[in-house]
């Protein structure tokens, strides 16, 4: 796509979360989190939704969770800076509750529209929510985690979400941190030879 083209889709698409009225989380928003980070990035990171510290301040993953996915990526070799990091819905769900199918629907194509402009090579689902909506499945993180799927010609892995891991800190072999440890040491063999071959 023409650099010019992109950009100006990438802005009103912007402006248009910014303004969003879509769904009810809008009037208990304080700020939409459209997601930040590389444009020009082989690797796109997806949430579920805002939390406290991302709804006061506009970014995402920044808060507890979004430190400890800093964190998995240096100790995988991968810059937070360097990928694009997202969430399927723009506004905080009140007391950091699952998002509705609705709110979903409403805003699910603005996260579609993202992943269509940057055209990763890899979009990592972080949790349920991102999986379900964007495989349409219902199998869930525990039995898809670690393995290879595809969404519109674009690699689909899925991660668990680092706030799983906050609740569950053991690190035996088999535990979700672990499991996450081979996990980002997967995505990151799997990007080295997806940017080999360019
Ligand atoms: N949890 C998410 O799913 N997304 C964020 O942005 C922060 C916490
Ligand atoms: N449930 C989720 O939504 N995410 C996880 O990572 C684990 C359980």
């Amino acid at each position: 796509m023409d650099p010019d083209v992109r950009n100006k889709a990438w802005e009103e698409l912007r402006s248009r979360v910014e303004g969003c009225q879509r769904c009810g989380l809008c009037r208990t928003r304080t700020k939409t989190v459209f997601g930040q980070g590389s444009v020009d990035t082989p690797l796109v990171f997806v949430g579920e939704g805002p939390g406290a510290d991302e709804d006061a301040s506009g970014v995402a993953f920044v808060g507890r969770a979004g430190q400890l996915l800093t964190k998995i990526l240096s100790a995988g070799g991968i810059d937070r800076e360097s990928v694009f990091i997202c969430n399927v819905v723009k506004c905080r769900p009140p007391n950091n509750r699952t998002p509705t199918q609705e709110e979903m629907l409403m805003c699910g194509d603005f996260l579609e529209a993202q992943l269509l402009l940057l055209r990763p090579r890899i979009v990592v689902c972080l949790g349920n929510t991102p999986l379900k909506w964007l495989l349409k499945t219902t199998e869930g993180i525990t039995a898809l985690r670690g393995r290879w799927f595809d969404w519109r010609g674009i690699q689909l892995f899925p991660m668990f979400h680092p706030s799983y891991l906050l609740r569950n800190d053991s690190r035996v072999k088999g535990s979700p941190k672990d499991l996450t440890w081979q996990d980002v040491q997967q995505l990151k063999a799997r990007l080295d030879e997806l940017q080999k071959g360019e």
